[in-house]
């Protein structure tokens, strides 16, 4: 901790959001301090969100992979693989740990001072810690998000747990309920069926990630059945009693209106997540908060009072670390008079089960709704080179392009590895690219990103050369 209580901006929230703001403030110059309750750094994202998921997602990859699959491939194993859950819990929490020291060390470097603790601010330029005060002219609240519950099911991070209590099972669960069909209950709830669980997911609306191109969610909702997840759709959950180690769901179809109940070891509960920021303050300051809870702020990060911003989940958008990040990015180069702008319509979105799912843009759907025209190419994976030598075949790439001037509209990815070869096409709507720009580029070979080039090719002129 530096030895002054005064400082040119305090970073309240030390996730991606709130961590890149702090360190890029403190390379433009800017003397910085970040307030983190957590014992160390990164957030939900590096703690208990993304990276240990991925870890885990990672890992029982592996372990069903070799079960599986080997064989195809000449490797016999004679049923030898065997599950040590606890040493994969153990590489989890090293992999945490080394990303969270990480970020201390890239403090350290960049000179951010950094006190643990809960943060209150008192005043505009003021913010208190373990009753202390300090002072800035700037302060940026990036406190992320909670999980959301829902009524009469209450978590209680043993039986019925959010993806904290998911990500550490100390064995794995006979039967786990999934309630939500988005992005936590489909990873997590991959990584268990892969551990041996018979998972069930019970989604409210009649499509796994009602966000999802439909294409894209039909061929994943397939998939995700074949190996082994069992699905309850337009089913919403009324209500979870313990039972002794069990737990009874009475789940509800919200289009027969019949209820069931069904029991359960474990339920794991995600239906989204909700802006954080209880104990900040925030309304003793007046700040305004939208009708869906987040932080209301202008362009520049702005909130209703002066000299307080507010970036990442706790302000409208899309709840993903990266985009948190980007906009901490954005924030600290505004401070100090630079305008680097952040386009919202080409943030990526990616899911990291098998196979992945990556888009950018709106989905089809969103442009009949808008009477936008599009031209379409989809080129499957199972005509890619590629994948045929890695057996990765599932999935295809669609692009969508002006039908006047071809510029890439967006792109919906499944297949492996998608959440790679997405940048791809973030690069090119940020540039500006058509997809005929895309079908004349040399991609290298043999790589699934070849079918880039084929979609992009079948989305430009109509035709492609391998299928
Ligand atoms: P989500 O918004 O992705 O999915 C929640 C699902 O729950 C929706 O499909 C919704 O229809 C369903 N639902 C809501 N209420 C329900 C009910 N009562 N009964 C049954 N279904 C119900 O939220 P999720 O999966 O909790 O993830 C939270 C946030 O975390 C997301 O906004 C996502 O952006 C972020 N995240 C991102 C990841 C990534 O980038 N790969 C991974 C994990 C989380």
């Amino acid at each position: 901790m530096s030895d002054t209580k005064k400082f040119d901006l305090i970073v309240i929230g030390g996730g991606p959001g709130g961590y890149v703001a702090a360190i890029r403030a403190a390379q433009l110059g800017l003397s910085v301090l970040c307030v983190e309750k957590r014992k160390s750094l990164g957030g939900t994202c590096l703690n208990i969100g993304c990276i240990p998921s991925k870890t885990l997602l990672h890992s029982s990859h592996l372990y069903e992979f070799s079960k599986k699959h080997f064989t195809n491939f000449g490797i016999n194993i004679d049923g030898k693989v065997t599950l040590d859950l606890n040493k994969m819990m153990e590489n989890k929490v090293a992999v945490v740990k080394k990303l969270t020291n990480g970020i201390s060390s890239l403090f350290k470097k960049n000179r951010v001072s950094f006190i643990e603790g809960e943060a209150k601010i008192t005043g505009n330029d003021t913010v208190m810690v373990k009753n202390n005060n300090y002072f800035a002219k700037n302060i940026l609240i990036s406190t992320g998000s909670v999980p959301s519950t829902i009524k009469n099911v209450e978590v209680d991070e043993k039986n019925v747990v959010t993806s904290t209590g998911a990500l550490q099972f100390s064995e794995v669960p006979k039967n786990l309920a999934v309630i939500g069909g988005g992005y936590i209950g489909l990873e997590l709830g991959s990584v268990w069926n892969r551990l041996g669980s018979n998972v069930t997911v019970i989604e409210f609306s009649p499509n796994i990630v009602p966000t999802m191109d439909i294409d894209t969610a039909d061929i994943f909702y397939k998939t995700l059945k074949e190996q082994g997840l069992k699905f309850l759709m337009s089913t919403g959950v009324k209500s979870a009693k313990l039972k002794g180690d069990k737990v009874i769901l009475k789940c509800l179809n919200n289009i027969h209106n019949n209820e069931e109940s069904i029991e359960f070891d474990k339920v794991l509960v995600a239906v989204g997540r909700k802006p954080f920021y209880d104990g900040l303050g925030l309304d003793s300051l007046g700040l305004k908060i939208n009708e869906d809870k987040t932080i209301k702020v202008d362009t520049n990060f702005r909130t209703s009072v002066p000299g307080i911003f507010a970036i990442g989940d706790v302000i409208n958008g899309p709840m993903l670390a990266h985009k948190a990040s980007a906009e901490g990015h954005v924030f600290a180069e505004r401070l100090v008079g630079n305008n680097p702008v952040l386009n919202y319509g080409c943030i990526p979105a990616v899911i990291y089960t098998e196979p992945e799912v990556a888009w950018v843009g709106p989905t089809e759907k969103e442009l009949l709704q808008k009477d936008v025209k599009y031209k379409k190419g989809i080129f499957p994976f199972t005509a890619n080179a590629r994948g045929k030598t890695t057996g990765e075949t599932v999935g295809n790439i669609k692009v969508l392009s002006h039908p006047e001037n071809d510029r890439i509209i967006a792109v919906h990815i499944i297949g492996a590895h998608a959440g790679e070869l997405i940048g791809e096409a973030v690069t090119a709507i940020e540039a500006g690219f058509s997809a005929e720009d895309i079908a004349s580029i040399c991609h290298a070979h043999p790589t699934l990103s070849e079918s880039m080039k084929e979609a992009a090719s079948l989305a430009s002129i109509g035709k492609t050369l391998h299928i």
